[in-house]
């Protein structure tokens, strides 16, 4: 059984940032599942489609190409809002659903654990996950936090226009009917509105760590 740290939360909360930061202390494997989302949403509005149709979403969910993970194309905010509705359609996740578990069951590098990030890792993805996260800060952090990102990329963008998208994309991902972003039961709750990303870091491996250590022992013991 994989070790899974589940890590889950609104947009440009710094999950992302510190999935990443914990799969590389832990020599875990690491998914962004937005990246699903972003890249299903960049192949239907690239074949000029609508986000919000079904058959043009699951056209997208089934031409998705891995190899533009790291595109930047896909980290615009249009993207983003078009991940938003293309997730909130169950035949999609459905079809993405099996990607997310099939990484868990065989990360990549055939290592113990795995890091996951996405808005529904700790409840639908993978309930039974070694360690969950799930991370918040204000919308105005958020919107400030993305704001400086852009502007470090050269983009100008207005606060207000960016605080009103992330609150817009929150609103869809929280009350879609289907896997909506929420905190597991059992997920630990991290806010990081007054935390830098070093001190959002420390916190989260307090959160995590003993779980995982306890799940390595075991499994050198089983
Ligand atoms: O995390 P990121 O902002 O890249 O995700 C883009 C969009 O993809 C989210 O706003 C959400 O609608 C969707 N998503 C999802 N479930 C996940 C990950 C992302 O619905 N596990």
């Amino acid at each position: 059984m994989t070790i899974i740290i589940a890590v889950d939360g609104p947009a440009a909360s710094g999950k992302g940032t510190l999935a990443r930061r914990l799969a590389r202390h832990f020599n875990f494997a690491h998914l962004d599942s937005g990246v699903l989302y972003r890249l299903t949403a960049l192949s239907v509005l690239e074949a000029g489609g609508n986000p919000a149709i079904e058959a043009d979403a699951m056209r997208g969910a089934r031409g998705i190409d891995l190899s533009r993970a790291g595109d930047p194309a896909i980290r615009t905010d249009l993207v983003g809002m078009a991940a938003s509705k293309v997730s909130a359609i169950p035949a999609v996740r459905a079809a993405l659903h099996d990607f997310q578990t099939g990484f868990l069951a065989h990360p990549p590098g055939d290592g113990p654990g795995a890091v996951m990030d996405g808005r529904d890792i700790g409840t639908v993805i993978a309930p039974h996950a070694t360690a969950k996260l799930f991370i918040d800060a204000a919308p105005e952090v958020r919107a400030r936090r993305r704001w400086l990102e852009l502007k470090g990329l050269g983009i100008e963008k207005d606060l207000e226009t960016l605080l009103g998208e992330i609150q817009a994309r929150d609103h869809a991902d929280r009350t879609r009917a289907i896997s909506p972003l929420a905190k597991a039961p059992d997920a630990d709750l991290l806010d990081t509105s007054n935390l830098d990303i070093d001190a959002a870091f420390a916190a989260a491996l307090a959160l995590v760590e003993p779980k995982v250590s306890g799940a390595l022992k075991d499994r050198h013991r089983g």
